[in-house]
């Protein structure tokens, strides 16, 4: 018996007095069998063809949205879920990459025919919602139990090279170990360079759910580099010590999995390696400053905690990032589980208020302008003289600024004169 959500049966009443018989497939079984709850629900509709006779029937309980029409898939928001239907079909493939195939749908074609174009015998098991029936056609509950992840059809599996990617993300993701057939045929895949095809977010996509949802991403790495891929650094144990410390933020995450993994490589190899897996400027930009920066934290320690250096590292990056990156790196290498640098670097951040964002300046232009000085490129000299002078804590307060402001400017008249 699968725990499905109660607020479908009324999608799934109207669907059966049309004669259609909705299976629920794919990864929300899996996760509901391993005890995990997934928003995203994939539903395979038996007994109707009609893509348009699908979306009269859903239009009711919300828009509607057919961008997979050429694939037969229609989506749909609802309380909070993402539903996403589709009929049975037989995929062939006519061209490269991930999506050159010609689908056949076929309303009534049996279960195992349909789910023998899917993946992983864990993602080939179906609930019958109508007759409270499990379909496991290639025996995926036992494979679940004994943490396998076996392919379901060798012959489709080698038609999408994104599969590579995906065995390695589910291996990391559930702790699986992967059957030899499997292994043997991602080896061979990678060899024949079919990987090539892919587009590069569409890696990277499988890359990122290796790295956010699995405990130790360090075993899906692993089978990459096994399997022969370049997607691969020998710093990939300490993504599995990051994986303990994830922030409720997945870009930052991100970022942080992306540094970890090539924390001691120089600017320029950095950007290779991130430009090889992503185009997304933003996490190339966040990535770079902690990598350039990772020995900070050890490094201020040991110079008995500056303030103002600490004020400086703030103004590069987010303090409470560098300090997990620190720490992964640093539990990576050690075996005791005390980063006295990490505590210490904390604690006074955290006194100072910049763990997570730089000390606020505290002159600001328009003070600057009271003194009947015109904006011009001197301004923000005089800006970055009197952001320094705080960090040396020069001034810690407005009228404190103020003052130091004064004194500047009759200095520098002093000086021209
Ligand atoms: N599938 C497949 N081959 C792919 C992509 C998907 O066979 N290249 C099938 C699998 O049966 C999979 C289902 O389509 O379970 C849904 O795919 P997707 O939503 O990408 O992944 P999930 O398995 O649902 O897992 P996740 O939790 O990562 O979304």
């Amino acid at each position: 018996m699968i725990n499905y959500p109660k607020k479908l049966d009324f999608i799934f009443d109207k669907l059966y007095n049309y004669n259609a018989l909705p299976i629920l497939v794919g990864g929300f079984i899996r996760d509901k069998i391993l005890g995990l709850n997934s928003k995203d629900i994939d539903i395979e509709i038996y007994g109707i063809s009609s893509f348009s006779k699908l979306e009269e029937l859903l239009e009711e309980f919300g828009s509607v949205n057919s961008v997979g029409k050429s694939f037969g898939v229609c989506k749909l928001h609802y309380e909070g879920y993402d539903l996403d239907f589709s009929f049975p079909r037989v995929d062939n493939k006519n061209n490269i990459g991930h999506r050159g195939f010609q689908i056949e749908i076929n309303p009534n074609l049996d279960f195992k025919t349909a789910a023998s174009r899917r993946d992983f015998t864990i993602n080939a098991i179906g609930y019958d919602v109508k007759n409270k029936i499990l379909l496991d056609p290639f025996n995926g509950l036992v494979d679940l139990k004994n943490k396998i992840l076996r392919v379901v059809n060798e012959d489709s599996f080698i038609e999408d090279p994104l599969r590579v990617l995906r065995a390695a993300q589910f291996c990391g993701r559930f702790e699986l170990s992967i059957d030899k057939k499997l292994f043997e045929l991602c080896k061979d895949m990678v060899s024949n360079q079919l990987l090539n095809e892919l587009p590069k977010e569409r890696i990277f996509e499988e890359i990122k759910k290796l790295v956010l949802k699995s405990n130790r991403p360090s075993i899906g790495f692993e089978l990459l580099k096994k399997f022969g891929t370049n997607i691969y650094t020998s710093n990939i144990y300490i993504l599995d010590e990051i994986s303990k410390q994830l922030t409720t933020n997945s870009a930052t995450n991100t970022v942080l999995m992306l540094a970890a993994l090539c924390f001691d490589y120089n600017d320029k190899q950095a950007t290779y390696f991130i430009q090889n897996l992503t185009n997304e400027k933003e996490l190339l930009n966040r990535v770079l400053p902690l990598i350039k920066n990772h020995n900070k934290i050890n490094e201020i320690f040991n110079s008995n905690i500056d303030n103002y250096k600490l004020y400086k590292l703030a103004t590069e990056v987010k303090i409470e990032e560098l300090l997990i990156l620190s720490s992964a790196i640093y539990f990576t290498k050690n075996s005791s589980n005390i980063y006295e640098a990490g505590d210490a670097i904390y604690k006074r951040a955290k006194e100072l208020n910049i763990l997570k964002e730089k000390l606020p300046p505290l002159l600001k232009g328009k003070d600057i302008l009271n003194f009947k000085i015109k904006p011009s490129p001197e301004f923000s000299k005089i800006l970055d003289d009197a952001y320094e002078a705080q960090m040396s804590c020069e001034f810690t307060t407005r009228n404190g600024a103020i003052v130091w402001l004064k004194k500047y400017l009759k200095l520098s008249k002093e000086i021209k004169v």
